[in-house]
């Protein structure tokens, strides 16, 4: 066995790990705590590697303390250990001897630290390192160059994290030791250009490229990745390497936040299940396009990689030719681009597609139809796009077997095809929110001619558990609107005028836990019925009086806050208090004399008055004070009090102050006058 030379520090550590952990039970905290062969050392304030832990340690946790240089020798003597984490300590260099001559460590976390400024040792040190297969060297200011150097002869790396140095560029050499590689993470580096640089890495699988500032992706050969992240770039163009006859294994490809201008062009074989394009500007150029002034317009749009001759592209936008294959895809999420409309065919060469995700776009028609949606189709968010018009027919609704959520919020939509909800049997959330769909009194009204409805049938659509029809221009809701249902949400907020009662919602008084009536000019309203309630939105109703019939709910939420309520009867307010967890009261008139329901709610300790501060009262002058200042003031019973404790404040002020005052002025006239006298003079002195 080698003779260790123990530097003092060591000593010292050693010492004071033996003292720790002897049995006399100092009061101080032990710097180490061992699970089984697991030594946690982490967030103190050690400088060094303690020295006293058991020689069979295999993982050794050392993450937020002091260490600034990894010592020589100072790991070689833990002979089986297999993991060591040092993130967060500082840490400049690791000695050229840290780890010995050739250490079994599979697993090292350097996160956070300033290995920039010793790399040069640390690089030999990492050579001692032969079956080295974890190494996460984030947040450490490297530079390409160190990197590199960092990197040589790792070559059982299986796992390296990079993310958050500051990377420019990336070549053939960049990771040309590593043949092993299987996840790379170079998130929030600096990177514009990489330029052959996984070439050497045939069995990466996973890499991260997010939150750099690479302008495209072209030519994307790497027929073996799984997981490729490119999001939060400024990507204008993606394109595979379309020639290759060959099955790519990408399954998830992301490029959110990008500047895509088109779909990219997918490999022509792949096994894509989840392509992630929200926030880009991708659109589709074909579509109905006026022939005389096309005539003129450019027809295809030819991409030069200036890089050598491997990939321009030309792409006859007119077209709308797809480049590569989609058949595998099941999430598709394009919210935020600037899509009008879809190619024929798109759709439908997505077999497996589960969910269809096109908030805010540019859609302005959609016939389900002949999209040929497929029966694995589970989420359709369509909203904040521009419908006029969503058509579909009667057999493709029931073939949608599987849709569940829709969301068609904020759009233009006026009429709907009858049964578009009913036929299909499995939705269970629906949005229509702000558009100009009524609730249809019988199944035949509203339908005109070209069998559209401007209104909706929900009657018996017994799957659908949440409805919101805000801001839908709803003015009734007939008797049997809700009959065979069991929702359990009803948003109907912001319908201004809506007649609504407790008949008309009966239907689901056992099972209707949210109702919103936001903004609906309801007035009185038995809520008795509704025992399931939990969360009640009154808010914006000119109400004078909060219904009495709350009491008997178990509420959790309650807004009533933009009416007209002068005060809240003490025996509403004992019996809400303690069930509520939240309620909103600002923005009413409430009487200051008429406030010990502020102070119910104030000393429940369970509910949160959200907008407490902004609660005002009025007193009888009309005067407004903030409700949490003046509550006891002014409440009935200890008025008259208040008014005795008034005037004997006033009268004993009066007795203490008011008397010497007229003593002193009646009696010590010439005193004061002396008084006066000195500081005219004093002031006019020259
Ligand atoms: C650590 O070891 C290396 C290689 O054996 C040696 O060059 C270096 O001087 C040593 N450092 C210290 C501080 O002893
Ligand atoms: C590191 O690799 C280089 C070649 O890539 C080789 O010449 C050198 O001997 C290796 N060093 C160690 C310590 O393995
Ligand atoms: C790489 O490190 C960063 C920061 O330390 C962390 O957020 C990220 O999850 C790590 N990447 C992987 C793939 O583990
Ligand atoms: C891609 O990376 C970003 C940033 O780390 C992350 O938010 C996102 O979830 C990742 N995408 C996937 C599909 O994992
Ligand atoms: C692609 O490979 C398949 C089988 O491996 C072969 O039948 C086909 O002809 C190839 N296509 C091209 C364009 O090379
Ligand atoms: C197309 O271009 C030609 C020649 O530049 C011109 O004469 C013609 O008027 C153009 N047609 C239209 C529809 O703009
Ligand atoms: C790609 O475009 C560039 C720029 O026009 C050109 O120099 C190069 O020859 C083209 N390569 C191919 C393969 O067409
Ligand atoms: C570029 O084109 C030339 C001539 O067509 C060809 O010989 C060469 O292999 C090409 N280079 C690449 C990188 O494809
Ligand atoms: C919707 O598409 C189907 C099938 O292509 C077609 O028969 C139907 O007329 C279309 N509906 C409308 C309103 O365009
Ligand atoms: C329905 O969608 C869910 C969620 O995406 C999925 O797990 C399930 O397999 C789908 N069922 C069918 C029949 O496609
Ligand atoms: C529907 O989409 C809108 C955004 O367009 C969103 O605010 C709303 O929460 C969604 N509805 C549901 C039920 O998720
Ligand atoms: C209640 O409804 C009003 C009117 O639509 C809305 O402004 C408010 O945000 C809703 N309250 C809650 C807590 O969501």
């Amino acid at each position: 066995m080698p003779v260790l030379t123990v530097p003092s520090s060591l000593l010292t550590a050693l010492a004071a790990w033996s003292l720790l952990a002897s049995s006399l039970g100092h009061p101080q905290p032990r710097p180490c705590r061992m699970i089984q062969r697991m030594a946690l050392c982490n967030d103190g304030r050690l400088g060094s590697v303690p020295a006293g832990l058991p020689y069979d340690t295999d993982e050794l946790q050392l993450n937020h303390n002091h260490i600034q240089t990894l010592l020589n020798n100072s790991v070689l003597h833990y002979s089986s250990l297999f993991t060591l984490s040092l993130a967060g300590n500082h840490l400049e260099k690791i000695e050229a001897n840290a780890f010995g001559d050739s250490h079994p460590l599979q697993s090292l976390n350097l996160a956070e630290n300033k290995l920039h400024i010793g790399y040069h040792d640390t690089s030999l040190a990492l050579r001692q390192l032969p079956r080295l297969r974890v190494l996460d060297l984030s947040k450490n200011e490297l530079e390409d160059d160190i990197v590199f150097h960092l990197l040589q002869n790792l070559t059982s790396l299986q796992y390296l994290n990079l993310s958050r140095n500051l990377m420019l560029r990336l070549d053939e050499s960049s990771f040309e030791g590593l043949p092993h590689l299987r996840e790379l993470d170079l998130q929030g580096n600096m990177l514009f250009e990489m330029d052959g640089a996984f070439s050497s890495n045939p069995k990466l699988q996973r890499l991260n490229l997010a939150f750099n500032y690479l302008p495209c992706l072209v030519d994307f050969h790497m027929t073996q990745l799984v997981v490729l992240n490119a999001s939060h770039n400024f990507i204008e163009w993606f394109g595979a390497r379309q020639e290759l006859n060959e099955t790519f294994h990408l399954e998830t490809l992301d490029l959110t936040d990008n500047k895509l201008l088109f779909f990219p062009f997918l490999p022509s074989q792949s096994r894509l299940r989840n392509l992630y394009l929200s926030h880009n500007s991708v659109r589709f150029y074909g579509g109905p396009v006026d022939e005389a002034t096309a005539e003129n317009w450019t027809k295809s749009v030819h991409f030069y990689n200036l890089n050598g001759n491997a990939s321009n592209v030309t792409v006859q936008l007119w077209e709308d030719v797809l480049l590569g294959d989609v058949s595998s895809v099941e999430i598709l999420d394009l919210r935020g681009n600037q899509v009008e409309y879809f190619p024929q065919g798109f759709i439908s060469q997505m077999p497996s597609l589960s969910r269809l995700q096109m908030h805010t776009n540019c859609l302005k028609t959609l016939n389900l139809t002949s999209e040929g949606f497929s029966e694995s189709l589970y989420e359709l968010d369509i909203s904040n796009n521009r419908l006029s018009e969503v058509n579909a027919e009667k057999g493709t609704l029931a073939a949608l077997g599987n849709l569940t959520y829709l969301n068609m919020s904020h759009n233009g939509l006026g009429w709907l095809p009858p049964g578009l909800f009913s036929s299909v049997h499995s939705l269970r959330s629906v949005d229509l929110s702000y558009n100009s769909m009524g609730i249809c009194t019988s199944e035949k009204s509203g339908v005109d001619k070209d069998s559209s409805s401007d209104c909706v049938v929900w009657k018996n659509m017994a799957s659908l558990r949440k409805l919101y029809l805000r801001g839908c221009g709803i003015t009734g809701v007939p008797p049997s609107a809700f009959t065979g249902m069991h929702l359990t949400h009803l948003e109907l907020s912001d319908n201004p005028g809506l007649r609504v009662d407790t008949g008309s919602l009966r239907a689901l008084s056992g099972t209707l836990q949210h109702l919103g009536l936001g903004k609906t000019d309801m007035q009185a309203m038995d809520f008795s019925p509704f025992y399931s309630l939990r969360y009640l939105n009154i808010s914006r109703n000119s109400l004078t009086h909060l219904p009495t019939s709350l009491v008997n709910l178990d509420l959790r939420m309650l807004d009533a806050r933009d009416n007209n309520l002068s005060t809240i009867s003490p025996d509403q307010a004992t019996s809400l208090a303690p069930k509520l967890r939240t309620v909103f009261l600002a923005g009413n008139p409430f009487n200051c004399c008429q406030m010990e329901w502020y102070r119910t709610f104030e000393t429940t300790k369970t509910v949160h008055m959200v907008d407490h501060t902004e609660i005002l009262c009025q007193d009888e002058a009309k005067t407004t004070y903030r409700a949490g200042v003046l509550s006891i003031l002014c409440a009935d019973t200890s008025r008259e009090s208040v008014f005795w404790y008034l005037l004997l404040i006033v009268s004993g002020f009066l007795l203490f102050v008011g008397i010497p005052t007229i003593c002193l002025l009646t009696f010590r006239p010439k005193l004061l006058q002396k008084t006066v006298k000195r500081k005219c003079v004093k002031d006019t002195s020259y």
